[in-house]
């Protein structure tokens, strides 16, 4: 697929992560108005129950548990007729229920009373609504009393129903239809949650009873838990899957840029040697050197260097392609850190002999042993102390020194080079990975490979590598490598 290239991809993975989280997020609105509106009808619920039975018990005071009774005030049949009864009294026709209870039986009558005048005005036809013997003092009472039950009932209905919400009720007066609050009525009008109006008592009726619950929230974001935990759960799966895949896609990128470079520095590198011994000999033969053994010899040295240094180039990537397949075998013994690191700053002298390169050896007072390979562990000073010349500039001054713990032995290359930004002080140890662009090294050659070498070869000697120092002063990398343990 042609067109699926890195730069196409990008957007593309961009797109699909906008694509399935702004999914999540609009699968969760529509869930959350729907549970809303279930919320809504579980309130509906509980407030009508609530007011079914505040107005079963207001006809039964004392034989709240008789299952005939119950089995007729219960029933859907009284609830259409209560309707209808209740009905009656908006109209102006007065209605009157009665219940007395005997030994044996319970007697309920229910009358109604008619105005004759039905051309009269509206307002004459009102029929007060006081039923016989009664006074408005014993309703207004009784009415108090009725409306504390209703209202605990309908908190008792939503406890069942597991709303716990903060809520108060609204009373209406029964003929006119008048809040009896204006403030809580104000505050009704923004809420979200406001019951139908309900009569809670059968024997009269002053006023109805209005349920609000200003916010439901809560009551949501509790009965929508486990969508919520697993839609949270899916964005963080998709976002980690998508962070996964730029990474990938990242290195990948990068290694193809790594591997690129890679083949120009190695071309280059292999190259040069070639061309310089081939040159040498050329001039040997040329200009018949057999008979100028001090020049003769000064060519061979040269051709002799850079065999040595082609053989060094060839290691370094056997190496690493048998580290890498974990093929290579380290042949642990008693090492001796001290005398390493001696024998290759001395070779490093040697090598660097312009007099420009300062190379500094401070040895520990105390004998530092590993359980190392001393094959290894040497090419790992050498890279450290090759990078530290390369990587200096032009006058290199440079700090190997060791130090000794009961538990572990530190090994320092500090240099005064330009020092390596915190952003890559990870990513030099990545195979192929050389810093860009940095113009004090930029003409410094090398493959990328010498601190993956270095930094697999310390875990596997089951130490570590850090790296430290001030940018534009220098870098120190800290070799931590457990001591010998003679048990
Ligand atoms: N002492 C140092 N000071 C500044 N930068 C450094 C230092 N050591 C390493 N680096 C940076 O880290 C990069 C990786 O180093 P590494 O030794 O892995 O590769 P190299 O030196 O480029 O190649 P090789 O060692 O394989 O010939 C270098 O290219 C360089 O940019
Ligand atoms: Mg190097």
């Amino acid at each position: 697929m042609k067109w699926l290239s890195h730069r196409n991809a990008q957007p593309l993975v961009y797109v699909a992560m906008i694509a399935s989280i702004g999914l999540q997020i609009a699968w969760l609105v529509q869930l959350f108005d729907a549970q809303k509106l279930q919320v809504k009808r579980d309130l509906d619920q509980a407030v009508a129950n609530a007011a079914r039975m505040s107005e079963y018990l207001s006809v039964a005071p004392g034989h709240e548990n008789n299952a005939n009774f119950k089995s007729f005030f219960l029933s859907p049949q009284w609830l259409q007729l209560k309707q209808a009864y209740t009905q009656m009294r908006h109209m102006g026709i007065m209605s009157r229920f009665e219940s007395s209870f005997r030994n044996d039986s319970t007697q309920i009558k229910i009358a109604l009373r008619i105005a004759n005048n039905s051309s009269a005005p509206k307002k004459a036809r009102k029929i007060s609504i006081l039923d016989d013997g009664e006074t408005m003092e014993s309703v207004i009472k009784e009415d108090r009393r009725d409306l504390i039950r209703m209202d605990s009932l309908v908190k008792l209905e939503c406890e069942r129903q597991k709303i716990n919400e903060d809520s108060f009720y609204i009373l209406y007066d029964y003929m006119t239809g008048k809040p009896g609050s204006r403030e809580n009525w104000i505050r009704s009008k923004n809420a979200d949650y406001k019951s139908e109006h309900f009569g809670y008592n059968l024997n009269f009726f002053i006023h109805s009873y209005q349920l609000v619950v200003p916010s439901l929230t809560k009551t949501l974001f509790y009965r929508m838990r486990y969508y919520l935990g697993s839609s949270f759960a899916m964005i963080l799966l998709t976002g980690l899957a998508f962070w996964f895949l730029f990474k990938v896609m990242r290195s990948e990128r990068f290694y193809t840029n790594a591997r690129l470079a890679f083949t120009g520095n190695m071309t280059h590198e292999l190259k040069t040697p070639v061309a310089v011994i081939e040159a040498a000999l050329d001039s040997i033969t040329r200009y018949e050197l057999a008979n100028d053994p001090i020049r003769m010899d000064h060519y061979l040295k040269i051709s002799k260097n850079e065999i040595h240094r082609l053989n060094q180039i060839i290691d370094k990537v056997l190496n690493l392609e048998q580290l890498d397949n974990g093929n290579i075998n380290l042949r642990m013994e008693l090492y001796d850190i001290q005398q390493g690191l001696e024998s290759v700053v001395l070779s490093m002298r040697l090598r660097e002999n312009s007099g420009l390169v300062k190379i500094d050896y401070q040895p520990s007072e105390d004998p530092c042993f590993v359980n190392g390979d001393p094959v290894h562990l040497t090419n790992v000073f050498y890279n450290l102390l090759d990078n530290a010349i390369k990587y200096s500039g032009s006058k290199p001054v440079i700090k190997v020194s060791c130090k000794c713990t009961t538990s572990h032995v530190l090994i320092m290359f500090q240099d005064n080079g330009p020092g390596i930004e915190n952003i890559y002080r990870t990513r030099i140890f990545e195979r192929f990975f050389r810093i860009p662009e940095n113009p004090d090294i930029h003409n410094v050659k090398g493959t990328g490979l010498g601190l993956h070498y270095v930094k697999e070869i310390i875990n596997r000697h089951g130490g570590k590598i850090e790296v430290s120092g001030i940018l534009g002063q220098g870098t120190l990398f800290t070799i931590y490598l457990p001591a010998y343990d003679e048990i």
